[in-house]
């Protein structure tokens, strides 16, 4: 299985695509958002948390690098934009420290060697003001099946 694209056309459709990754999602599962500036990570992973449940706004935060929201599951969302060197992120222990909820990162390529081999990696790019195209990139058994379930009816295989 390759990659898969989705288009978004406003921030709203964004979030309606993390609402109905999260409807999928279970304890253990791995979301890395990859994306420049402004990409719409965040936007994304606000759309995780509702469809999660979380009631809280969800937001990357300056100064904490994984931050927990209370939903369905928990919500751990590591923004690791800041981070000084890759191996800090070690220490953080993050996919056995969330192993109990759905770990979401935004800023994987700050650490790629530290990230969790089974994951959903998503990047997302900036087509035009309003419009991003997100390209799902599933690495082992798990991820495959979350994007084939995301991507049934509004997916597109690319070539
Ligand atoms: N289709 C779209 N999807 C997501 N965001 C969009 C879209 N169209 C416009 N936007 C705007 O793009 C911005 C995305 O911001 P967001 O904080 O989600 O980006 P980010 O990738 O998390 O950036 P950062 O690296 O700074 O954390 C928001 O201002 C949002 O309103
Ligand atoms: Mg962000």
């Amino acid at each position: 299985m390759g990659a898969f694209v989705l288009l978004s056309d406003s921030p709203a459709a964004t979030r309606r695509i993390g609402r109905r990754l999260a409807r999928h999602l279970r304890a253990g599962d791995v979301v890395l958002l990859q994306g420049e500036l402004g990409a719409g990570k965040t936007c994304l992973a606000q759309g995780i948390g509702e469809g999660l449940g979380v009631r809280e706004q969800v937001k990357s935060s300056a100064f904490v690098l994984v931050n927990e929201y209370e939903g369905r599951l928990r919500m751990y969302l590591a923004d690791l934009y800041r981070l000084s060197e890759p191996a800090e992120v070690a220490d953080l222990a993050l996919e056995e420290n969330a192993a109990g909820g759905v770990l979401v990162v935004e800023w994987p390529d700050r650490a790629w060697e530290e990230m969790p081999r089974e994951r959903l990696l998503i990047r997302l790019r900036w087509l035009d003001d309003r419009s991003r195209e997100l390209s799902l990139e599933p690495e082992g058994a798990r991820a495959r099946e979350l994007t084939e379930k995301l991507v049934t009816k509004s997916g597109r295989r690319r070539r």
